[in-house]
Order: structure tokens, then sequence, then C-alpha cells
């Protein structure tokens, strides 16, 4: 038996460019992803993403079918306020109301990221995260969604995945965004978003009685070897990866390890009198994290060369470098699979920062085939589950106070990079990269499934 408790939030996620489409309707500005320029041969933009804008009542409905308790998607900063500052666009305000209402109906409660990948294209004409001015402008954007929807919304997440867009920016923002900013940007970047983030949190336990937290990716880092020198590897990436951005979140304080690793690479950013005040106050009510894999890696030989995505290919000369581990199976798409990692990192996240712990994203890309009789057989989807599951139960027996765990996805949607192909929802969404079709939705074999595990509060998983 576990120890779940009743009122354990049940998700699953989406994020808004990934799901809505309705890239320029009613009112819609552009975000970054709205004018990437080029796309991986064979992948989709997200003009029609799987076209939710359009089908909204009855991706609702569906979800209340799965028994959701919790739904956790994001609001597109464009749809709300277009040019990122200035006018608010009312349209996008009724489309997130009459969600939020929808959802509430069907006592769904409404888990809300502000921010997941979509900075409006104008604040990028000024050099986006980079320039000052973009903190104003999402205080400004918090402050109308508080406005808007903080009477009926309880848990906010400022910032998806901000530790992914200043490790891997190619993967999350595109080649050209990477290619144009240098490591001192980029940090200068990710200190303006800790600024950004804080001053929403401060903003939101002012107006609302919700509560708030980030969401950032955090993995157990594992040595290659039990070398001295690849432990040395294991404490520098982990504290670069994870513990930059927690620490001060939770603390108020910069991890010195990840500041080092700056120092020595000439990419230390300015913080301005005033700053680490504001960062110092903006205290989180709850830790947000992703998870899908874990990462090992060893003490960094030059020669080596390596690519990037999200889990892998992380490297900083003098410090670490990424390996596979030979422990781990992997999925269609690469990324190893470690349910057991899961339990470490819950509870190293538990250790570290004695909060609250809400799993924000947690799942498996594959290749998806819906058959003649419009069924999606995916066991591999529901065993990945399964172990995550077992391990799962496990952290919170051993006293990880996690409320709640949302997967990723609740439907298919367009990846980061590799577009539709690479399904992860319950529901399956009936298009391709090269045809959008109608986005009809089928329940694939993992709905029932979950449907199942929700229903009987985690006590039957089989
Ligand atoms: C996380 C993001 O990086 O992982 C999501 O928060 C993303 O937006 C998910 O979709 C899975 O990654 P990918 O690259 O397979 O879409």
């Amino acid at each position: 038996m576990h120890k779940i408790k009743k009122d354990f939030l049940w998700g699953a996620s989406t994020s808004a460019y990934q799901f809505e489409g309705a890239w320029d309707t009613d009112g819609k500005g552009k975000s970054v992803q709205d004018i990437k320029k080029s796309f991986p041969e064979g992948v989709t933009d997200f003009k029609v993403s799987s076209d939710h804008y359009n089908h909204w009542k009855e991706d609702v409905a569906l979800m209340a079918e799965l028994g959701l308790k919790a739904y956790r998607f994001s609001i597109a900063w464009t749809r709300i306020i277009p040019n990122g500052v200035g006018e608010v666009n009312e349209k996008g305000i009724e489309f997130y109301s009459n969600l939020i209402d929808e959802l509430l109906k069907y006592n769904i409660t409404p888990i809300i990221t502000m921010y997941h990948f979509d900075l409006p294209e104008e604040l990028e004409k000024i050099g986006g995260w980079t320039n000052r001015k973009c903190i104003d402008a999402f205080e400004n954007y918090a402050k109308v969604l508080l406005e808007n929807f903080g009477d009926r919304v309880e848990y906010w997440l400022t910032i998806n995945e901000q530790n992914m867009m200043s490790l891997v920016p190619e993967a999350i923002l595109g080649k050209e965004k990477a290619e144009q900013i240098s490591l001192k940007e980029l940090y200068q970047a990710n200190h303006n978003m800790f600024l950004a983030s804080a001053k929403a949190t401060i903003l939101c336990h002012k107006m609302t009685k919700a509560k708030i937290g980030p969401a950032p990716n955090i993995t157990t880092i594992y040595p290659n070897s039990n070398s001295p020198e690849d432990y040395y590897a294991a404490i520098n990436f982990s504290a670069f990866r994870n513990w930059f951005f927690l620490d001060l979140p939770v603390y108020g304080i910069y991890n010195k390890v990840a500041l080092n690793i700056l120092e020595k690479n000439n990419a230390m950013f300015d913080i301005l009198p005033g700053d680490m005040e504001i960062l110092k106050e903006g205290k989180p009510d709850f830790i947000g994290f992703n998870y899908y894999t874990t990462a090992t890696v060893k003490m960094y030989e030059k020669k080596e060369n390596n690519s990037s995505n999200q889990q892998s290919g992380a490297k900083m000369e003098n410090f670490y470098i990424q390996t596979d581990n030979p422990n781990l199976s992997k999925t269609q798409f690469g990324w190893e699979v470690d349910p057991y990692g899961f339990k470490n990192t819950l509870i190293e996240l538990n250790e570290r920062y004695h909060l609250p712990v809400l799993l924000t994203e947690n799942g498996i890309g594959a290749y998806d085939k819906l058959t003649d009789e419009g069924k999606i057989h995916d066991q591999y989807r529901i065993e990945y589950y399964q172990n995550h599951f077992k391990y799962m139960f496990e952290a919170i027996e051993e006293g990880v106070e996690l409320f709640g765990y949302c997967p990723w996805s609740a439907f298919d949607l367009v990846s980061t990079h590799e577009g539709i192909k690479k399904r992860y929802g319950f529901i399956y969404v009936d298009r391709t990269d090269d045809d959008v079709k109608e986005c009809k939705r089928y329940k694939k074999d993992s709905f029932d499934w979950y449907k199942k595990v929700i229903d009987s509060n985690g006590s039957d998983i089989a």
C-alpha cells in the first residue's frame, strides 16, 4: 500500500504553442516559435499544432472522461498581450477564461504556466531576455493574468524549463537564436528570467491566495565511473543543470559551483544593485519540475564532440561531458528511460529544498500507430508509466511531499523540435507533419489505463 493522499492531483500537461494552433487568430501576436525559420526536414511548424483552439470544449470533455483532477497548460503571452507590452487582447482573455470555467465545471484544477518557450516576437526584436525591459514586460503580463484569472486559479508556474532555454537554446529556441547569442548573453538572459519569475511570484502573493512555483527540468546526475574525476564532473553538472535553477528561487542565493563554471568561461553576467533583494523576496510555495531521464557525465576530454537536445549532449570544457548510461534502455527517440532515477530525483529535491513538489512533465515520445479500427495500442506507454509510478510511490513512502503528477502530455502535440510524429498523449490527434487533416481525437489504450489509475487513486496500476 502506498500513501497517496485523497486530494492528489492526477493530471496531464500541454503547452500553448505546441497544442493550440490558431497562431494568428483573434488578435494573437507572433511569438518566437511562430517566427522560427528553419525546421528539420519533415517536421511541422506550430501554426496549427493540435488545433486545441478550435477543439477546446471537446478536449475538456475528454479530460473529464479521463478523470483528470488537474490540467497543466500554458497561456500564450501573445494571445493576451500581442506585442508583449501594451494593449491587452480581450479575445485572448475570453479564450482562457472560458477554458478555466469549463475545467472548473468538471472539477479539474487548472495549473497554469505563465510562459512556456513562446516569448513575443516584439520582445525578441529588442534582444529578448537579454534586455531588462523583458522583466517589466513579464511582470505586467503576470499582473494581467492574475487580475483576470487569479480568482479561479489555485496553482501557477512562472517559467517552464528556464534551465533548458539556457543549456540547449538550439533545441528549444531554434538554431538561429542559438547561433546569435554568446554564453555571457545567455546567462544574462537567465538572470533576467530569474528576476521576472521572482517579480511574478511576489505579485501573485500580493494579489491572490494562489500558490506559485518555477518548473525547471530536474534530474539526478550519475558519475560515469567511481573515479574522483568523474565524480567532480557529476557535482559540476548537477550544480549547473539543476541546483543553479532552484537554489536561487528557494534560498535567494546563486549556486557557487555554477558561478565558478561561468566565471572560468568568461560568461559571468551583471547583477545590478537591488536584484538580489528581489530574488530573495520571490520565494516559491512549491517546486514544479519536469522529469524525463537522468544524465551521466564523465570528466571532459577535449577531443570529443557531441550534439544537443534537452536530455543529452551537455558539455563544458574542463568540467564535464555527457555520456550514455549502459544500464538504461532508450525510447524510439533515443532518450534514456530511468524510472528508478525518478525516485532518486524526488528524494534529492526533497532533501535539498524541503518544499512540496509537483511533477509537471514526464512521459514517453513514440511513433504511435492509428489502426483501421481507430485504436492505438500503446502498451509501451503504459509500461513506462507503471515503472515510474512504482518508484514514485516509493519516494512518497520515504517522505517526499509530492502533491501531483502531470505527465506529458494529455493529447498528442507538436514536439519542440521533432514534430507531431513524436507522440506523447493519452489522446491521439489525427494529423501528420505534412497534413493537418481535421485533427480528430482518438483515445489510446493508455487512456483507459490512466483512467483506471486515477479512479483507484493509484491503487490499481496493473
Ligand atoms: C520539455 C518541454 O522539454 O519536454 C516540452 O517542456 C517538450 O515543451 C517536452 O515538448 C518533450 O520534449 P520534445 O522535444 O520531445 O518535445
